[in-house]
């Protein structure tokens, strides 16, 4: 299934798990070939895709691998060698929930077929990674769908981050919803924060909007603030990593300061996220895991030192905001607002 203008994020072949280089964008366009699940664990773990639900739909895949290439006819062997291969998927980021939600749909659907002929059971678990893959997208199309209709023909959106086609199997989150907003006809304009240190908003938000001709404008993260306190913003929509029960957001590191200076000038917060992001089991933001990465990405620049030799630094990954300073949640059952203790337990009712 095709779903972006010219490029995939992420895709099932005969040769194996392909994925387009995000480390490579915009500068060259690179799809690596996975046939094991370990290479698509480090694919992972390295950022050759990154974004939520594109990391869920990896995990599906190269669970999906590894049933591929376990030769027992036993369905205890087989399952304990898939467990492994789950470990080893779980264990390459802590924080998008996304990915341990698949590795748990594929787990359940192990344990469901428990008994059942090995050959079935390795088509079920390919079939059920590609259920995935199909799923988000038609989840962010719906999710646009809800969220196009809170931005108003001339907007300007401020986005953080790359939650875009790249961040999904395809359409996008925060992106989807531009998107969506966009093909129906008004007039939106995006600024894109850099989104410093992997700078996801300048090297990919930039280049898929770029691509698909929706007006986008890069600035610096620090010049959000006097952009706004122009009235050069109207709305905010970024995407989330994962969602505690009481509606406080995860996302990439930056997105809790975009948020205070939105509340500052009154510019509504939105976030954009599938219900595979919001994790109940979680009252509050203070129980999400903060992955911390390698010192490299905020010391260099690509090849680049910018930080003295020897001076330490500091490399959260993400950031939590606070419930009180997000408008609304948009997830592909509707738009949740505060309580969200209350309207977010409600969408999984439905
Ligand atoms: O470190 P990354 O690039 O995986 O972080 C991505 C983000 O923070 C996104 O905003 C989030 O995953 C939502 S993607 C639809």
């Amino acid at each position: 299934m095709t779903s972006n203008k010219g490029f995939y994020t992420i895709r099932w072949l005969d040769e194996g798990v392909s994925m387009l280089d995000q480390r490579l964008l915009p500068e060259k366009e690179v799809y690596n070939v996975y046939d094991n699940y370990q290479g698509v664990a480090e694919a992972i773990r390295s950022m050759v895709i990154r974004g939520a639900p594109a990391i869920g739909v990896a995990a599906a895949m190269g669970a999906a691998l590894s049933a591929e290439a376990i030769r027992t006819s036993s369905y205890d062997e087989f399952s304990a060698q898939m467990q492994v291969a789950f470990e080893a998927l779980a264990s390459t980021r802590p924080t998008a929930v996304n990915l341990f939600w698949a590795i748990e749909r594929m787990r359940g659907l192990l344990s469901e077929l428990e008994g059942g002929e090995i050959d079935d059971i390795r088509a079920a678990l390919v079939a059920e990674a590609l259920a995935i893959y199909a799923e988000d997208i038609e989840i962010n199309r719906k999710m646009g769908n809800f969220g196009a209709s809170l931005l108003n023909d001339g907007d300007t959106v401020l986005t953080h981050c790359n939650a875009g086609a790249l961040a999904t199997a395809g359409y996008g989150t925060a992106l989807g919803v531009i998107r969506a907003a966009f093909e129906s006809g008004k007039r939106i304009s995006v600024l894109a924060d850099e989104t410093r240190p992997f700078l996801q908003g300048a090297r990919l938000t930039a280049w898929e909007l770029h691509k698909d001709g929706i007006p986008v404008t890069v600035i610096t993260d620090n010049m959000a603030g006097s952009i706004m306190a122009k009235g050069e913003i109207q709305k905010i929509v970024v995407g989330a990593d994962r969602i505690a029960a009481n509606g406080d957001v995860a996302n990439k590191i930056g997105t809790f300061s975009v948020a205070v200076l939105a509340w500052r000038h009154d510019i509504p917060f939105y976030v954009a996220a599938p219900l595979s992001t919001i994790d109940l089991s979680l009252s509050d933001g203070t129980m999400i895991p903060i992955e911390e990465r390698s010192a490299d990405e905020v010391t260099h620049i690509g090849d680049r030192r910018i930080v003295p030799d020897g001076v330490p630094v500091r490399n959260p990954a993400f950031d939590v905001t606070p419930n009180s300073l997000v408008t609304a949640i948009i997830t592909e059952k509707g738009i949740a607002k505060a309580p969200y203790s209350k309207s977010l337990s409600r969408l999984f009712g439905d």
